[in-house]
């Protein structure tokens, strides 16, 4: 693994060192949105053997790359391969989201739980990283990810997507022993997982935890963050030479950015409710931040579109250390020029910002 980065703004951005302009990628970058993605999704028949044929993984991660001049690349796969390394069963029904079943939901589950090797069972995420590097010649450099061990945790305890959380959460209040044990078991996995990816060649790490922000603040910070940040503490800081910088993204996390900085991470990601001038504030630029575009910025045009990216890099400010997203994942019926407008916007607008 020893091409050399042509560009690594992202990384640099990332470790808030200074850089030309303000690097650029997309949350489900690689999707339904994309006409290239859902050809090559008909050719694997399914999203899950989608994820696990390291050659398909590679084009559909690269696909995104080939349309516009995004700064980082994400593997391609989805938080939910632990789950399915772990036995639990996943399904992936059309239009119905995920399936996990055999969910989680005793005490007596919770102690028999299977802890997958991550070279074994989850053999075909790491070859998948290490054909994208190849691939990727240097180009951008690779995120890998998981998800946190509280939104993994919800879909192995609800069985699938849920509104209310009712299951994992009448868990947590009357049994959270066992509730910290799952947790506790996701959160070894994650580690290894993570750091099995950060061998096969990704070359930054963020956490996905969609769901923390159905927690309250006290719920939040014991049965979230802190798993969060024992996973940050658990990876491999440097590969090849270099930092592996790390982010923590929790949906809606608003008022909890503060102590999310707490963390051992380099970046945190922001969604759109958030100004991201308040986000620098609590993180008093200890931290960098990712984000924060509503994704439905998108349906407008692209000019309204450049208007909001000025307004998102304004509200950033001058300075390093951000990294612009959008606030969440980018939806399947946005048209893919508009992504392009946005793109577009930030690498021609964001110098000001540099100087
Ligand atoms: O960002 C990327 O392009 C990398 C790939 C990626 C996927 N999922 C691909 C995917 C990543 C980083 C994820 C993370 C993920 N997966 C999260 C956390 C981030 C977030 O969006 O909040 C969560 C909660 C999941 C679980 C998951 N996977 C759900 C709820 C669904 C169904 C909902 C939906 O959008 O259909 C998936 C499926 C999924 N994961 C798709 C993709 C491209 C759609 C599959 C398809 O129909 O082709």
């Amino acid at each position: 693994m020893n091409d050399s980065l042509k560009n690594d703004v992202f990384l640099r951005a990332l470790l808030r060192q200074p850089t030309p302009y303000t690097p650029v990628w997309m949350m489900r970058q690689a999707g339904r949105y994309l006409p290239e993605y859902r050809a090559t999704r008909a050719k694997a028949g399914d999203f899950l053997t989608l994820c696990q044929t390291p050659d398909l993984a590679c084009e559909v991660t690269l696909q995104p790359l080939e349309r516009y001049p995004l700064d980082a690349a994400i593997l391609f796969s989805d938080i939910l391969t632990i789950p399915h390394a772990m036995g639990l069963g996943l399904k992936f029904e059309t239009g119905e989201g995920p399936l996990i079943e055999r969910p989680i939901r005793c005490a007596t589950d919770v102690v028999s739980l299977a802890k997958p090797d991550p070279n074994q069972e989850l053999r075909y995420v790491m070859d998948a990283v290490s054909l994208i590097r190849k691939e990727l010649n240097g180009r951008v450099p690779l995120i890998g990810f998981a998800g946190s061990p509280w939104t993994v945790g919800t879909y192995c305890v609800e069985g699938g997507s849920s509104r209310d959380f009712a299951r994992i959460k009448g868990m947590m209040y009357d049994d959270p022993k066992s509730l910290h044990t799952l947790l506790s078991t996701l959160t070894d996995i994650t580690i290894n997982y993570l750091n099995s990816q950060i061998a096969a060649g990704a070359q930054a790490i963020m956490i996905f935890d969609t769901w923390g922000n159905v927690l309250s603040p006290a719920n939040y910070r014991e049965f979230s963050l802190h798993y969060m940040s024992r996973i940050v503490d658990g990876l491999q800081r440097e590969a090849d030479g270099r930092i592996v910088p790390r982010i923590v993204f929790t949906k809606g996390a608003g008022p909890l950015i503060a102590e999310i900085a707490k963390v051992n991470c380099d970046a945190i990601g922001v969604d759109w409710t958030t100004d991201l001038s308040e986000a620098r504030r609590m993180v008093s630029d200890s931290k960098a931040l990712q984000g924060n575009l509503d994704p439905c910025v998108l349906y407008a045009s692209p000019e309204k579109i450049r208007e909001q990216v000025a307004k998102v890099l304004a509200s950033y400010g001058y300075g390093n250390g951000h990294v612009f997203n959008l606030g969440h994942g980018i939806h399947p019926t946005i048209n893919p020029e508009h992504a392009g407008a946005m793109i577009k916007a930030v690498h021609e607008l964001s110098p000001a910002f540099h100087q």
